[in-house]
Parts: structure tokens; C-alpha cells; sequence
């Protein structure tokens, strides 16, 4: 278990981190601080982290040919994933993170890092690794 105090420490970790992680699936409840994180691994990759935005409503986002950021949420079928072109992207893609990740043992990747996300204060944040 990783204890986070604040929303800089979430990016400035995360930043650190994107060089060691190609795939995140991040589980956690509304606000936990999964597109932050999202946003400081964007940093650690060399883009801007404004460019990052929930991507809830839109499915996806790509970042300059370097991330893929995808939020499942409103994905209730596998097969919405191959009718969106969300499976085409995912192949596409060398580093991959996902919000709500779903049909996980059906994803064409291999050995994602698995990562829970809890609310412990306004300002903390525990992140663990399964
Ligand atoms: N230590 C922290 N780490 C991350 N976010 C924090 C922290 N402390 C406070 N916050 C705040 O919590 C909110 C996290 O929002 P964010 O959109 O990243 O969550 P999310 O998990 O992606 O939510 P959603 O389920 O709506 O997609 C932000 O407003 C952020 O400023
Ligand atoms: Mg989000």
C-alpha cells in the first residue's frame, strides 16, 4: 500500500512512475484521483498533463500517438469495445491506461499493473497493487 497526502504528490509520483508502467488499470470509486494520476504519467511521458481530460463521456482519448486513455464506465458489453474501435486502439497502443477497466482476461494485452485507489481524507489517497 502507497499513502498519497496530496494532489501534487499524485502527479509528481505518478510522473516518476510512467517510466516503469506501459499498462495501469485503475479501480476506484467517483474522485478517487484516477485521471490525475492519469495526468501525471502523461507528464512523466513528455505531454502536457492539461491535454489530459476524463474521457467518461467520450470513451477514449489519445494523447499525441503516446497514451491511450480510456474510461469504461458506460461500456456494459465486450462487444461495445470492438463496435467503438476501442479493441483496434488498445492494439495500437504501447502504453495503455484505463479508468473502470472491464473484461479485463479478454483485453489483447499481457500483464497489466492492477491498481486500487481509495479515498482516505479531502486530500489522501491509498494506492494498492493486485
Ligand atoms: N491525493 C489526491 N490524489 C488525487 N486526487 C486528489 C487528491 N486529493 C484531492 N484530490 C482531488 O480529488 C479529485 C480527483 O478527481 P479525478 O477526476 O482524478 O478522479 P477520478 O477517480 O478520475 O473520478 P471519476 O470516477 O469521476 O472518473 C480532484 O478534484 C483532485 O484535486
Ligand atoms: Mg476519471
Amino acid at each position: 500500500m502507497h499513502k498519497i497526502s496530496t494532489p501534487e504528490e499524485m502527479l509528481n509520483y505518478w510522473k516518476e512512475l510512467a517510466k516503469k508502467h506501459k499498462i495501469l488499470l485503475l479501480h476506484g470509486e467517483l474522485g478517487a484521483g484516477k485521471t490525475l494520476l492519469t495526468k501525471g504519467f502523461a507528464q512523466g511521458l513528455g505531454l502536457n498533463h492539461t491535454a489530459v481530460q476524463s474521457p467518461t463521456y467520450a470513451y477514449l482519448h489519445t494523447y499525441e500517438w503516446k497514451l491511450l486513455h480510456i474510461d469504461m464506465y458506460r461500456i456494459k458489453e465486450y462487444n461495445e469495445l470492438i463496435e467503438k474501435g476501442i479493441i483496434d486502439q488498445i492494439n495500437e497502443f504501447e502504453c495503455i491506461i484505463i479508468e473502470r477497466p472491464k473484461f479485463i482476461d479478454q483485453l489483447p494485452f499481457k500483464d497489466p499493473t492492477i491498481l486500487h485507489i481509495k479515498k482516505i481524507s479531502e486530500n489522501e489517497r491509498s494506492i494498492e497493487t493486485k
